[in-house]
């Protein structure tokens, strides 16, 4: 079993995903604890409810950026953490916590990077007419939305949509996402070399996503 540890700031609709995962029979992670730097954090219900340590660290409460990730990492710890989840959080992270976690953290992105990356990506994708726009899950550098990429989800973008309508649609695909790039984690089919990863036993297909559909 993967211990691991998600690190929210608001909503965590991911984090429910990835409740909702870990309580499924034979999954192969465990969430060890949830920590949110804000009090509140809807999150914190979703992980109480389902009897997970829910903790605030508050950046607040901090001197500085160093002291408040020494803090978070003093708690990871606590709880036996392997893998740590960011699942909107929302403090960007300083070299020394991504390099202290180097491939041991992992983010989920709404947008298929490296478009789009930073905040209000649905209005980017909608506003540059891409066609298809979805998800990322990648490992954390400390440039921030960028590093190794483990698994993406792609959505088709219609006219019509508004920055609303497509949020709904990635988010969708994000709550599969997670669990599954969680899951080939922790079955240990996750390399990462040369900045890329490489995932074993995966099945081919080279099958051509299209949007719009294909004539
Ligand atoms: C998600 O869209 C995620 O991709 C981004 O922040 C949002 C968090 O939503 N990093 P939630 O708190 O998981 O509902």
């Amino acid at each position: 079993m993967l211990k691991i540890g998600v690190l929210i700031s608001g909503r965590g609709s991911n984090l429910q995903s990835l409740i909702a995962a870990c309580a499924a029979s034979g999954f192969p992670a465990q969430i060890a604890c949830v920590i949110s730097n804000k009090a509140e954090a809807r999150g914190l219900d979703h992980a109480r409810a389902a009897n997970i340590p829910a903790l605030v660290i508050s950046h607040r409460d901090y001197a500085d950026r160093p002291a408040f990730e020494a803090a978070l990492d003093a708690a990871l710890a606590q709880h036996q953490v392997q893998l740590v989840c960011l699942a909107g959080f929302m403090r960007i992270l300083t070299a020394w916590f991504t390099e202290r976690w180097r491939d041991r953290l992992i983010n989920i992105h709404p947008s298929l990077l490296p478009a789009f990356p930073g905040l209000d990506t649905h209005q980017k994708a909608i506003d540059y007419g891409s066609k298809l726009t979805g998800c990322t899950v990648h490992f954390v550098r400390a440039e921030m939305d960028h590093g190794p990429i483990i698994l993406q989800a792609a959505v088709p973008v219609f006219p019509e949509d508004t920055e609303e309508t497509l949020s709904a649609r990635v988010l969708k695909a994000e709550h599969k996402a997670y669990p599954t790039a969680l899951r080939l984690i922790a079955d240990n089919r996750v390399n990462v070399f040369e900045e890329r990863t490489f995932i074993s036993d995966v099945p081919a297909s080279d099958e051509a996503l299209f949007s719009p559909p294909k004539l």
